[in-house]
């Protein structure tokens, strides 16, 4: 999953230079951002220009930082946690390669990760991945990986509620799609757990551990999202930096 994101955000987005990926526009900040006091619902169109931190109680998700490298590793290393996944950058070395390309891929608008902050701990020991279908964002795409020690412990779904608010609240987005492999029994209950809808199989979509496997389609509509879970402004704390 980690890897095919290069691939899956490298395609020629409307108001990307072609040549090297970056904004054609001027880089300046998204005028007023600093006095933001918080996420709201009112999409900033400049979003890449943020660096948002999101919390909720204890949980906090942060961009990824180099000093991340270590503990991601042994998350992603873990066989567990790569059962369903492609290949993820082995060492501290590439890991630290993958979170440049993170803010590359951020401030040239067509990605976000955040790094899953667990309490007690200022070292990331997951991700959640956000990324356009859509140019504009209005469809976009989630992927998710957390350390087995922390599976079953309400970090994925504090962590989760915290990026799906975001999404839905700040970016706008309007469909967002998740996909697991069909026997990822957990990866599925969990996106169920959320409020997901499976749509279908994709057949054989995805290699993972040298095998195509089939993908279950799931989404949540910002319609359905905001019915159960009302406004999503004032529900997502953060701070732009
Ligand atoms: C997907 C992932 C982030 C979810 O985090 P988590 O902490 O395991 O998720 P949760 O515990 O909140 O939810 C999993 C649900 O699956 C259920 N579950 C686990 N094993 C199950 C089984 N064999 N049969 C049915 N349900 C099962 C759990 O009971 C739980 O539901 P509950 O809270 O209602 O009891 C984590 O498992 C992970 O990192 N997996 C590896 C990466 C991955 O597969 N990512 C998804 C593809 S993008």
């Amino acid at each position: 999953m980690l890897s095919d994101l290069h691939e899956t955000t490298t395609g020629t987005f409307t108001g990307l230079d072609p040549e090297d990926g970056t904004r054609r526009q001027s880089d300046r900040r998204l005028a007023g951002a600093d006095r933001l006091p918080r996420f709201s619902s009112q999409p900033p169109l400049e979003w890449w220009h943020l660096q948002p931190e999101l919390a909720s109680g204890p949980v906090r998700l942060r961009e990824l930082r180099l000093s991340d490298a270590p503990s991601l590793t042994e998350t992603l290393g873990c066989p567990k946690v790569a059962e369903y996944l492609s290949p993820a950058p082995a060492s501290v070395a590439e890991i630290e390669e993958f979170i440049a390309w993170t803010h590359f891929a951020h401030k040239a608008g067509r990605y976000i990760c955040f790094g899953v902050i667990p309490p007690g701990s200022d070292a990331a020991v997951g991700v959640f991945q956000l990324w356009p279908i859509e140019p504009s964002f209005r469809t976009a795409e989630w992927g998710f990986a957390i350390a087995h020690r922390f599976w079953g412990t309400g970090l994925f779904e504090a962590g989760a509620r915290l990026v799906t608010a975001f999404a839905f609240g700040t970016l706008g987005v309007l469909r967002l799609e998740a996909r697991a492999a069909v026997d990822n029994v957990r990866g599925n209950a969990a996106l169920e757990k959320l409020g997901a809808v499976p749509e279908g199989v994709l057949r054989k979509c995805f290699l993972a551990n040298g095998e195509y496997r089939d993908h279950m389609m799931w989404s949540i509509l910002a319609e359905d999202w905001r019915a159960a879970h009302g406004d999503v402004a004032g529900q997502v704390t953060g701070q732009v930096v």
